[in-house]
């Protein structure tokens, strides 16, 4: 079986062909990196009109990068939410269009679920259940994914998601869009990070709220992002060295890091008890994954911890598709009125 995938969600435009047995055959990403820089975020209008002006190219690329037609093609799977709504309907509506023309089985993929199946791409023997991380910049969220279609969220964030506190950090901290990689740039140019720690105290919010209620597993993160804010307004104006914004990134990576590994020690506890299993399977995902500082402290958890490579991590089309195999597996299909989300929760009952 192989599937093209489409995704169009954010800042992203991303098209890819994966069969299954896990080989990804062509994995095209597109950043609109530039068209947004001026704006320091994702501008909805602008993504929209990108997507419509390179999808249909870089859908022709992925074909011939992977030697195939449509005619190859068993199915096509599309990102239909959550996102940004006119980028969403960008992808949804070119990948019904093909399978239209082509007589093919359409699959709605939720994007978050794209990044929850990722890891049983890259490691086609990791079974269900398993407890996912998932952090990017619209999302901070513990899930546990027991199949194809069955998550059941035990945390979220209860304001800023982490890598949206990575990016408006950053911001304050006067580094370039998109705040994530440079802060974690920056940061490894930190000189002591002792009497970093020590400089830049930060708070980690709520995790010594119902320290052993292993049901409270949210997250917050403005009130970091504040102090972030605070430390940079009592600094010398205008004299925000290198070295100060290195030691600053730094305590603020540090935090993250730590109340990420909190919140996940706490559900591994859940998850043992819950399903019985001892060593229970870890994902990180999201594009926080591709953090190093955060890999490490996840690593130094109580569990097996499977984080997808880095070109994987991010936004990306692979996923997408192999996200609609494994629907399709299932006997799983999608009729051509389906309606993009822009809001479409993992967990149907999330909001209970
Ligand atoms: O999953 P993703 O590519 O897009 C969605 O939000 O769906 O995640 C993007 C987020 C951004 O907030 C970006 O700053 C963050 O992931 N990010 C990172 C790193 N690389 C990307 N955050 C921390 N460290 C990184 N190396
Ligand atoms: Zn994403």
């Amino acid at each position: 079986m192989i599937i093209l995938g489409i995704e169009t969600s954010c800042d992203e435009t991303a098209a890819a062909i994966v069969d299954d047995t896990g080989t990804i055959r062509s994995n095209l990403v597109l950043s609109q990196l530039k068209e947004h820089e001026a704006f320091g975020g994702v501008v909805p209008e602008i993504a929209a009109r990108a997507h419509l002006e390179h999808l249909d190219t870089l859908i022709r690329a992925a074909l011939s990068d992977a030697n195939l037609t449509l005619d190859d093609i068993d199915g096509v799977a599309a990102t239909c939410g959550p996102g940004l709504i006119g980028g969403v309907m960008v992808g949804m509506m070119a990948g019904k269009a093909i399978a239209a023309a082509k007589n093919l089985p359409f699959i709605a993929v939720n994007h978050l679920e794209g990044h929850a199946l990722t890891p049983r791409l890259t490691n086609q023997n990791l079974q269900f259940p398993y407890l996912l991380l998932l952090v990017s910049g619209g999302h901070t969220q513990i899930l546990v994914a027991e199949g194809v279609g069955r998550y059941k969220r035990w945390g979220t964030t209860l304001d800023d998601a982490a890598g949206e506190c990575f990016d408006k950090s950053a911001k304050l901290m006067g580094l370039p869009y998109p705040g994530g990689p440079n802060v974690e740039k920056i940061a490894s140019e930190c000189q002591n990070p002792a009497a970093a720690l020590e400089r830049f105290p930060l708070p980690r919010p709520l995790i010594n709220k119902n320290k052993h209620d292993l049901n409270d597993l949210d997250f917050s993160f403005s009130g970091l992002k504040t102090a972030v804010r605070t430390h940079v307004d009592n600094l010398p104006a205008g004299d925000l060295s290198r070295a100060d914004i290195a030691d600053l990134a730094y305590a603020f990576q540090s935090a993250t890091a730590e109340i990420l590994s909190q919140r996940v020690e706490k559900a591994l506890k859940r998850f043992r008890q819950t399903y019985k299993i001892d060593q229970p399977d870890l994902i990180l995902c999201g594009g926080v994954a591709a953090n190093k500082t955060i890999r490490a402290a996840l690593e130094a958890c109580n569990a097996t911890l499977h984080a997808p490579p880095l070109e994987l991590c991010g936004d990306n089309a692979a996923m997408i598709a192999w996200a609609g195999l494994e629907c399709l597996r299932t006997g799983h299909s999608d009729p051509l009125d389906f309606k993009a989300r822009p809001r479409w929760p993992l967990d149907p009952e999330e909001n209970r």
